[in-house]
């Protein structure tokens, strides 16, 4: 490409040090799909003939057919994707192909395929997570009104409802769509036409190639276009968000699959056995989930260290922008769609979860809330009352509302015989009526409200 320069060819390992074709041949459809809007752009404005634009134009298609067909080839010689495509070009058509790189340089290229791979990648996360909130709805239908210990600590805290407690992570997941969203707005120009860093003196219709690729319109600056990456952290950091959530789920599956707690039970398809310990379903896709996490946070912290120190405008640093990004997104992808099936296909034994919410004391606020209410109490001294209620309850050995009458009016005289309508869990959940609460026809209401958005 630059022989006129040089003399000698690279040593071995510049080539090799040089080369992004191992990965960047991953977005050929979008360095294929910019140079076809370039070649009808330069054609338009009688920078390139109409008949070399066509045959340029023909010929992107047969390249992108053999790409499809066999694959592209990782010839190091060839540098990168964008490079490994004008050689094929040039084999297909001719010195014609020469023409393609008029008013373009790899900096704006490689700029807008990027920004092209990342937009498309979105679209396939938003999909995913569309997957995994349809899934979480689904289940916490069933489960609006089904009791479980609410934790704080991971102590039985309050009663709360299964519903309840995975519509906590359609929230979650919400604001991680949102997010992409926001990243995909934003990122949504394009640098086609910046050329190496200055702009170029071709009157190119920079218009008409942002409308042909699907952008809202031309970046504004050609070293900002050719040099940031911040739409590609963009992504990354909507990507680790959305697997720190992830992963804060995949936790508590861990936890809720394991025998002390045995709130759930995955099914066949998403355990995994022991090769020594035959009773074994290990949750290993929750495990892994959880994992990948960290690493989709380093692949966040791989391009910001690449690009905190660099000056404007390219450098070749760059080029490492892309392996970080490709493997973030392939690890994401896996786990949402691990998060969605384990979820869809697990069975939450909800009489154990009932079982456990009782045995903890959990409705002990409510005791004290009724003493607030009902007896006038302030509520510092309606929490000492309950306190020595729970303590005489441990010391008997029964749950709160199974410590006979007299027992609590020893405590304190104030009290009457309808307290005892509040110690159930039932009750605790179903008064918990506050916007946001999770009374069971608040959570049903929050089901409805999420289902139609995901419409
Ligand atoms: N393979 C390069 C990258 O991914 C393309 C841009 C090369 N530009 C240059 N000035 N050497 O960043």
């Amino acid at each position: 490409m630059w022989g006129g320069r040089f003399a000698e060819g690279p040593a071995a390992v510049m080539r090799e040090i040089n080369a992004s074709i191992p990965f960047d041949k991953r977005m050929w459809r979008q360095d294929i799909a910019g140079s076809k809007a370039h070649v009808a752009m330069l054609a338009q404005q009688g920078i390139v003939a109409a008949e070399d634009a066509a045959a340029i134009d023909a010929g992107l298609d047969a390249v992108a057919a053999d790409y499809e067909a066999n694959g592209v080839a990782e010839d190091l010689a060839l540098e990168d994707i964008h490079m490994q495509t004008e050689a094929k070009l040039a084999a297909l058509i001719g010195p014609v192909a020469g023409r393609l790189h008029t008013a373009r340089s790899r900096n704006d290229q490689v700029a807008t395929d990027f920004r092209l791979w990342v937009r498309d990648a979105i679209d396939q996360v938003l999909g995913a997570l569309a997957a995994l909130t349809d899934a979480l709805l689904t289940r916490a239908e069933v489960h609006a009104d089904a009791v479980m210990p609410g934790f704080t600590h991971l102590q039985s805290a309050q009663p709360v409802t299964l519903g309840h407690h995975l519509m906590a992570y359609v929230e979650m997941i919400a604001r991680d769509v949102s997010r992409f969203r926001d990243a995909r707005a934003r990122m949504n120009l394009c640098p086609l036409g910046s050329a190496a860093l200055a702009g170029t003196s071709f009157p190119l219709d920079r218009a008409m190639t942002a409308a042909a690729l699907g952008f809202d319109g031309p970046t504004r600056n050609s070293l900002d276009a050719v040099s940031d990456r911040d739409f590609a952290l963009d992504y990354l950091t909507a990507a680790t968000q959305t697997a720190l959530h992830l992963s804060r789920l995949a936790e508590e599956f861990v936890l809720w699959a394991s025998q002390p707690f045995g709130f759930v039970a995955l099914s066949d398809q998403w355990s995994t056995g022991s090769s020594i310990m035959p009773q074994k379903r290990n949750p290993d896709a929750a495990e892994l989930v959880r994992g990948h996490a960290g690493r989709i946070m380093g692949c966040m912290t791989s391009l910001m260290v690449t690009m905190k120190g660099l000056p404007l405008a390219y450098s070749k640093d760059m080029q490492d922008d892309k392996p970080p990004v490709f493997e973030c997104h392939d690890l994401l992808g896996l786990s949402i769609a691990a998060m969605t099936g384990m979820i869809a296909s697990a069975t939450f034994r909800t009489d154990r979860m009932r079982g456990l919410a009782e045995s903890g004391f959990a409705t002990a606020t409510d005791f004290a809330d009724w003493l607030v209410r009902e007896a006038g109490l302030p509520f510092r001294e309606a929490h000492h009352v309950t306190g020595r209620a729970v303590k005489r309850a441990e010391e008997l050995g029964v749950r709160l509302d199974e410590l006979p009458y007299a027992e609590f009016e020893a405590i304190d005289p104030r009290v009457n015989q309808s307290l005892y309508d509040v110690l159930s869990v039932d009750a605790s959940v179903a008064s918990r009526t506050s916007f946001g609460g999770t009374a069971p026809a608040n959570v049903r209401a929050a089901i409805a409200a999420a289902r139609e958005s995901l419409r």
